[in-house]
C-alpha cells in the first residue's frame, strides 16, 4: 500500500487510541535486502561482545565503529516517513517528538514457550509506571515515550516480529480506574501466573485462542515496514505458528535459531517528547543505582557519534542536543 499523508497523519491517532501505529514499507526491496546483510555481518563481526555483554540478541549500534554502517543506519532511522509520522505526534502532544538513542537491532527475538517470564509479555516502561516522579511526568498532556521499530521481513510463521495488546497504555495507575484495568490486566496476569506453575501444561494451550482471550494482536507487517509503539503497551516478541515450532531450536529464553533466509532482524529507536524523555532519563538512573541493566552508558557513547551523509544529520544533531541536556 503505497504511503499517503492520510496514513501520516492517522499516526498520531493510532497511536494515541490503540497504542501503537503500523507504517508501511517506506523502503525499497534493494535496500531491505542490503540492510539484511550488512546485519548478517555485524551479528557476526560482534560474536564476541554479543556473547559477554547478554543474553539477549541486541547489537547496540553504538558499538560500531565503521562510519559508513553507522551512516546507513542513521539514515534508516531518521527516513523522511518516520520523521513525517513523528512531526504529525508533535502536532498532537503539542510538543517535538524525536527519535533518539537508544538505537538497537534485535535478531531472532521471541520467547521460548516453556522458559520465557511471564511467557515474553512485559511493558517497557514498568519502571515509569511505578515512580511517583515520573508518574506525575505521564500525566502531562505532553508525554510521549514509546519505541520505533523498523522491520526487515514480514512477521510470518517463524518466531520473531511483535504482539501486542492493543490499548493497555491506559490500563495502569497513572490512568485508569482501578475497575477499567482490573479485566484485561487480571486475564493476562491470570495465564501468566498459570504458565509460571505449569508451563509443560501452557504449551498445549493454542496461542491463537489465548491470543483471542487476552485481546492480543499479532501485528502482520510486511518487510519494510516500521512501527511506533507506547513504552506503555503490553506486548511481546511474537511466537511462531504450532508448526514451525516443532523445528526451531532456542539457545536462550529469547534467542531463537532459524536459517539466514527466515531471519528476523528489526531495528529499535526510542521515540520520545522532552517530557517523555526526561522520565526515561529517569527511570534508567534509578535502574542502575538499583544495581540493574541501565542505558545510560549506552546513551551516553551516542552522543559522541557522528555519522557523515544523508540528510538526517540535522536530525540526528537535534536528537543528541536534547539528550545531553537530560543525561
Ligand atoms: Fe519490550
Amino acid at each position: 500500500m503505497p504511503f499517503s499523508d492520510n496514513i501520516i497523519e492517522d499516526s498520531s491517532n493510532n497511536y494515541f487510541h490503540n497504542g501503537y501505529f503500523l507504517g508501511s514499507s517506506f523502503l525499497s526491496e534493494k535496500s531491505t535486502l542490503e540492510s539484511r546483510e550488512l546485519f548478517s555481518i555485524l551479528f557476526d563481526t560482534y560474536k564476541q561482545k554479543l556473547q559477554q555483554t547478554q543474553s539477549f540478541p541486541r547489537l547496540q549500534i553504538d558499538w560500531l565503529t565503521n562510519q559508513k554502517d553507522l551512516s546507513v543506519i542513521i539514515n534508516l532511522l531518521y527516513s523522511k516517513k518516520i520523521i513525517q509520522a513523528l512531526n504529525s505526534f508533535s502536532e498532537r502532544y503539542g510538543s517535538k517528538v524525536y527519535v533518539l538513542p537508544p538505537f538497537e537491532i534485535m535478531k531472532n527475538y521471541s520467547n521460548d514457550r516453556i522458559k520465557s517470564g511471564g511467557i515474553g509479555w512485559h511493558r517497557d516502561a514498568d519502571g515509569e509506571l511505578s515512580d511517583p516522579i515520573t508518574i506525575e511526568l505521564l500525566q502531562d498532556p505532553q508525554f510521549v515515550l514509546g519505541k520505533l521499530g523498523i522491520y526487515f521481513q514480514e512477521n510470518n510463521i517463524f518466531p520473531g516480529g511483535i504482539d501486542v495488546i492493543p490499548e493497555s497504555q491506559y490500563l495502569n495507575k497513572a490512568n485508569s480506574s482501578l475497575l477499567k484495568r482490573l479485566i484485561p490486566i487480571s486475564k493476562l496476569r491470570l495465564l501468566q501466573k498459570f504458565h509460571d506453575l505449569y508451563p509443560n501444561l501452557y504449551v498445549k494451550i493454542n496461542e491463537k485462542k489465548y491470543m483471542k482471550f487476552i485481546n492480543a494482536k499479532k501485528i502482520s507487517n510486511n518487510s519494510g515496514d516500521f512501527v511506533l509503539f507506547d513504552s506503555r503497551i503490553f506486548h511481546r516478541g511474537s511466537i511462531g505458528s504450532e508448526e514451525v515450532l516443532k523445528d526451531v531450536e532456542f539457545i536462550d529464553e529469547h534467542l531463537c535459531v532459524l536459517p539466514e533466509e527466515k531471519t528476523k532482524y528489526v531495528l529499535y529507536g526510542l521515540i520520545a517528547s522532552e517530557i517523555g524523555l526526561k522520565a526515561y532519563i529517569h527511570d534508567q538512573h534509578k535502574r542502575k543505582e538499583k544495581g540493574f541493566d541501565s542505558t545510560l552508558e549506552a546513551l551516553n557513547n551516542c552522543l559522541e557519534l557522528e555519522p557523515y551523509g544523508g540528510s538526517v544529520n540535522k536530525h540526528f544533531d537535534e536528537a543528541k542536543e536534547l539528550l545531553s541536556k537530560h543525561l
